[in-house]
């Protein structure tokens, strides 16, 4: 994906629909509104106000810090990412339970969390000291050890992406390493909220201008109105994985899918679930942490 495209995978959120969107959103029939009833991160309501396929895109989702949080990047500009390049251990448990719901809680939670599934730590313990060590010489240069030497190149005046950029660059010149694997997890997900930021630039205007097509709601999905014409696309809480998401009742879901009035509804799902047919197969999830169980991802189109 090019570095300008790279606003559209939206938050680094668990569940997002990553490299897939683009796929999706190719699949979905046009029509006057899509409406992206379990929004998470924001990927197919994204890619989706950047195709020419719908007037309105309605991006949705129950948690609603999750949906300011993205809003807060695209149209405002109150965030300083940079405030949040290096969170340790013991800052991001006093934001996960100390803490009330806000969009910086959200945001510290996304990107130090494994998995950014917003609840356990992004590395362990051994991990954790090298990690923040290298982030604390490339941004701030008072860690007392060779990488402090990195901070020469911007002392802190650069952005996130090409701070972390240099970083390779310093490894390889100076220590020999080119490996440019998940190194600072942290930054690469922190640099995803800085696509999202700098869509405000010159060059981005158009995409600006595209996304003022998006709709932010946070809602139960029950509460949407939803009209008979409308494309819907529902990636919810995957069956009997329920329990990431406090408990997601399927049954009410098949229910509330039965009444929609919508003519087009497009399910994500891993299981072909009953009045469903396969639309497409997506192939495999591409996920580290699901690498050895994965399964073929679904569009299942609902048949009445
Ligand atoms: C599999 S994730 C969606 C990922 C999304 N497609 C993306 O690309 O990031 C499921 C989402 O459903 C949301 N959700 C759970 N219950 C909901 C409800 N009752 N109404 C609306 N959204 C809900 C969760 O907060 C979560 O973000």
């Amino acid at each position: 994906m090019k570095a300008k495209d790279k606003w559209k995978r939206g938050l680094p959120y668990v569940g997002n629909k990553g490299q897939k969107a683009e796929q999706i959103i190719d699949l979905l029939p046009p029509g006057n509104r899509l409406i992206d009833a379990f929004g998470g991160g924001g990927s197919i309501s994204l890619t989706a106000s950047a195709a020419s396929k719908w007037n309105r895109i309605v991006y949705n989702d129950i948690r609603s810090s999750v949906v300011q949080l993205l809003k807060e990047l695209i149209t405002g500009n109150s965030i300083d990412l940079k405030k949040y390049v290096c969170v340790n251990r013991q800052q991001f448990l006093d934001w996960r339970d100390k803490r009330p719901d806000s969009i910086e809680r959200t945001l510290v939670l996304i990107c130090y969390s494994f998995g950014n599934d917003m609840n356990s730590y992004l590395w362990g313990r051994k991990n954790e000291e090298l990690k923040l060590m290298m982030t604390r010489a490339l941004f701030y240069g008072d860690t007392g050890t060779i990488y402090d030497e990195m901070f020469d190149k911007y002392r802190g005046e650069a952005g996130i992406m090409e701070t972390y950029s240099w970083f390779h660059k310093w490894r390889r010149d100076r220590m020999g390493i080119s490996s440019r694997s998940d190194l600072l997890q942290n930054l690469q997900n922190v640099q995803r909220l800085q696509y999202l930021a700098e869509l405000d630039q010159l060059e981005q205007l158009q995409q600006l201008q595209q996304l003022e097509r998006l709709e932010y709601s946070s809602r139960d999905y029950r509460d949407l109105t939803i009209q008979e014409d409308d494309i819907v696309y529902l990636d919810p809480p995957y069956y009997k994985s329920g329990k990431q998401y406090g408990g997601f009742d399927h049954d009410a879901f098949w229910e509330w899918l039965m009444e929609c009035p919508a003519k087009n509804i497009y399910i994500s799902e891993y299981t072909k679930l009953p009045h469903t047919e396969v639309a497409f197969n997506l192939g495999k999830k591409h996920s580290f942490i699901t690498a050895g169980k994965r399964k073929d991802e679904l569009l299942l189109k609902v048949v009445k």
